[in-house]
């Protein structure tokens, strides 16, 4: 599912509504530059990630969900949602956005995305 950015207020971005993302899913902003995956958790949690494995630059938002990671669907490399760095004996990271959840609808950082969005 792709959206443009669709409201600018205060420090936050609204991108929609939490219902917009299955659980253990993902939906793909665009930005000038490049596209974030925004997450929704099995317990309804939201995160945000640069939609590029830190690996080859696989699409994080076709990926499978557990927990609070994300599985890439290239080579299967494990992704925290937290901090976006990669699990276990791989090494990377791709960069994370702040996010938040607040009346069912979902908001990113602005200060994160200020450049993207200029
Ligand atoms: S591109 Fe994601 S694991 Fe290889």
């Amino acid at each position: 599912m792709n959206a443009p950015v669709t409201t600018l207020s205060g420090d936050w971005i609204e991108i929609g509504a939490l219902e917009d993302i299955p659980r253990q899913g993902a939906r793909v902003v665009k930005t000038a530059s490049g596209c974030i995956a925004v997450f929704r958790t099995a317990d309804d949690s939201v995160f945000a990630l640069d939609d590029r494995c830190p690996h080859k630059g696989g699409p994080l938002s076709q990926g499978i969900v557990h927990g609070n990671s994300v599985t890439c669907p290239l080579h299967n490399w494990v992704i925290s949602l937290e901090t976006g760095m990669a699990q276990g004996a791989d090494e990377g990271s791709t960069a994370a956005t702040a996010a938040r959840v607040e009346d069912g609808r979902i908001y990113l950082a602005r200060t994160a995305l200020a450049q993207r969005v200029a």
